[in-house]
C-alpha cells in the first residue's frame, strides 16, 4: 500500500537518507528501528512531506505522493504523529482534536467518539489546555489528533519517548488497538524490543540506509539486532 523506493533526502549538504526502500502493507504494523541520528524521523518526515526528498519514489495505493506538501499527504490518507508530540499547548484538548480534523473528512462526531473511546481521559479533559496534560496524556492527544483526519496510514515517531514504564505499556497497547481497528501503522521507536514485539515486520536503519529487514519475530532473534538494539 505504501512503498518507498531509493529515497534520498538532504539537509543542505548532509545526505540524511541514502537510498531508502521500504514497504508497508495494508493492515500491518511495521517498525523502523535505529540509533540516534540514523534517519528514522527524516524517513517519516519525507513520507509526510515535511521535508522534501531529492530523489526516489513514494507510492500510496498506486498514486505518487513524492513531493506533495504535508496537507496533501494528509488528504491522501497519511497522518504523522511527530517526535516530541507537538500539540498546541494553549489550545484545549478539544481544539487540538479539531485541528486534526481540518480536512472535514468523515463525520466529525463519529471520529471524535472513536478517539474518546480509545482515550477516555481526553474526553474527561476536553476543556483543559493541552499544555497542562501529562507527557503520556499529551502523547495520547497527539495520536488522537492524527486520527481525526481518519487516515489509512499512521506514522508514529517515538511515541514512548520519555514516558514512565506503565504509560509506555499503555501506549503500545493502544497502538495495537488502533491497528486492530483497521489502521496501518509505521512505527519509529528506540524501544526496539517493544516495537518488534508489537509489529509484524521491521526495518533497521543505520546512517541513512536500511541494513536489515524481516519479520519482527526473526529480527528479535537476529544476533546483530540483539547486540545492537536489544542490549543482549
Ligand atoms: N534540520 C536538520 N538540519 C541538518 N541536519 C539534520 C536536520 N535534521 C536532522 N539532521 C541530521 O540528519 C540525520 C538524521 O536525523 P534524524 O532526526 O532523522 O534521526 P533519528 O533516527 O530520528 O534520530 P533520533 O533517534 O535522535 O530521533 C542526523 O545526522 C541529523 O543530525
Ligand atoms: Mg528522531
Amino acid at each position: 500500500m505504501l512503498k518507498l523506493e531509493n529515497i534520498h533526502t538532504f539537509y543542505g549538504p548532509i545526505e540524511a537518507l541514502k537510498g531508502i526502500s521500504l514497504e508497508v502493507h495494508k493492515g500491518e504494523i511495521v517498525s523502523l528501528i535505529g540509533s540516534n541520528g540514523a534517519g528514522k524521523s527524516t524517513s517519516l518526515m519525507t513520507i509526510s512531506g515535511v521535508v522534501a526528498p531529492a530523489e526516489g519514489s513514494i507510492i500510496l495505493n498506486g498514486a505518487t505522493i513524492f513531493g506533495l506538501p504535508p496537507h496533501e499527504v494528509v488528504r491522501m490518507g497519511i497522518s504523522h504523529v511527530p517526535e516530541g508530540r507537538r500539540i498546541f499547548p494553549r489550545l484545549s484538548v478539544l481544539e487540538n482534536l479539531e485541528m486534526g480534523a481540518f480536512l472535514g473528512r468523515g463525520s466529525f462526531e463519529e471520529i471524535l467518539g472513536a478517539v474518546f473511546e480509545l482515550f477516555p481521559i481526553l474526553k474527561e479533559r476536553s476543556h483543559q489546555q493541552g499544555g497542562t496534560l501529562s507527557g503520556g496524556e499529551q502523547q495520547m492527544l497527539a495520536i488522537g489528533r492524527a486520527l481525526m483526519s481518519d487516515p489509512e496510514v499512521l506514522l508514529l515517531d517515538e511515541p514512548s519517548l520519555g514516558l514512565a514504564p506503565i504509560m509506555v505499556t499503555k501506549i503500545f497497547r493502544t497502538i495495537h488497538e488502533i491497528n486492530s481497528r483497521g489502521k496501518t501503522v509505521l512505527l519509529v521507536e528506540q524501544n526496539a524490543r517493544a516495537a518488534l514485539k508489537l509489529s509484524h515486520r521491521g526495518y533497521v536503519i543505520e546512517s541513512g540506509a536500511i541494513t536489515l529487514e524481516g519479520k519482527s519475530e526473526d529480527l528479535l532473534k537476529n544476533e546483530k539486532v540483539k547486540h545492537a538494539y536489544l542490549g543482549e
